[in-house]
């Protein structure tokens, strides 16, 4: 139920704050420690690689979690489009893992490689949001995400969730192979919770930037670098799709290898700082763009922020940025889309779970 809300995105993007802190207290053993299934710890120990397949936002957040099993618990990892996988699958390692990441469970796009994965007899995780889903009960094990159901086409709850429960898993499965993890994850996803409820009450200047940057646009472009550039494809995908505005994101390194050819006066920029490692390099791409006429919207974090950038977002563990700098991203494109008419919950030509390959 949307209850007073006019719209289930807006109440799902609302609701994740309480998300990100029901999945810690969700996946809180009795000793107050984060824990996932000792099945799946077990499944990684005997894993040499990580396969992480997915569509779409899921994909997206699956680029944020290659990162976390890569530099959390040093496991090599992979990130594959569904919908090429099938067909053209890498040469695997010895011992693969696969996780499917699924909001809904029942993707046709993620479920043909399952099938085909399972035949070799490859050991399978699904992340997933529903219980009892195809993919949930076809693979070996399931992670849930513990969003709640989500409605809205556009997917924002699932994803934060998707991002929590893949720093959860990278952190305890580090742990489990004796690795010493620098920070408390347990701490930096309940400052984070805290930092995505500053900006959930942040609307107001998030429907000022959609109108002073989005309102007319035909197109935009959304970069960054490092975890900010997965994050810039999670911000254009979300404006694509309820708003009908053609968005792209990119790496801001790569823009000048064929993309600033589209950069024309007051071509909206909307640029995410939140790396210190590459920040002087993403702000030296907000210059060549700006240089060519472009509007620049700039949404850093504290302690990095500069005069004209148009949002601070408050500060959070350096991995874990992606849970709030999604956050304007959304917002921005939830009133994109509601200044153009659009309607918001069910965009033209999409259904939320693509059940056809
Ligand atoms: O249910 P799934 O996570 O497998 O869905 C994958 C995509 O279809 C989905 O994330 C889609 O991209 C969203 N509508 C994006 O907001």
């Amino acid at each position: 139920e949307k209850g007073t809300y006019p719209h289930y995105m807006l109440k799902e993007i609302d609701e994740q704050p309480s998300v990100i802190r029901n999945i810690v207290s969700a996946y809180t053993n009795a000793a107050g420690e984060l824990s996932i299934d000792e099945a799946i710890v077990n499944a990684f120990k005997e894993a040499d690689r990580l396969y992480i397949i997915a569509a779409g936002t899921s994909l997206h957040a699956g680029l944020i979690g290659q990162q976390y099993m890569e530099k959390v618990a040093g496991i090599p990892t992979e990130v594959h489009i569904s919908s090429e996988f099938g067909y053209n699958m890498p040469l695997l390692s010895k011992k693969p893992l696969f996780l499917f990441i699924t909001q809904s469970g029942e993707t046709a796009d993620s479920r043909q490689v399952l099938v085909k994965i399972k035949a070799l007899g490859y050991p399978t995780i699904t992340m997933t949001n529903v219980p009892g889903s195809t993919l949930s009960r076809e693979a070996d094990h399931t992670l849930m995400l513990h969003a709640g159901p989500e409605i809205a086409v556009a997917s924002t709850k699932a994803y934060t969730a998707q991002v929590a429960v893949l720093a959860i898993t990278a952190d305890v499965v580090a742990k489990a192979f004796g690795r010493s993890v620098a920070f408390d994850l347990k701490q930096e996803l309940s400052i984070a919770a805290n930092a995505i409820q500053t900006l959930v009450d942040s609307k107001e200047e998030m429907e000022t930037i959609a109108r002073d940057f989005l309102a007319t646009s035909r197109n935009a472009f959304f970069i960054g670098r490092n975890m900010d550039y997965y994050v810039s494809l999670e911000g254009a995908l979300k404006l694509k799709e309820i708003s009908y505005i053609q968005a792209e994101g990119f790496a801001g390194g790569e823009l000048k290898h064929g993309t600033i050819a589209l950069i024309e006066e007051g071509t909206p920029v909307i640029t995410l700082v939140t790396q210190k490692q590459v920040s002087l390099n993403i702000r030296g791409n907000v210059k060549e763009v700006v240089a060519r006429g472009a509007n620049p919207c700039i949404l850093s974090m504290e302690g990095m922020e500069e005069e004209d950038d148009r949002f601070v977002l408050p500060k959070v563990h350096e991995l874990l940025t992606p849970l709030v700098s999604v956050l304007p991203l959304q917002l921005i494109s939830y009133y994109a889309a509601l200044h153009r008419g659009c309607d918001v919950d069910k965009p033209r030509n999409l259904a939320k779970s693509v059940t056809v390959e």
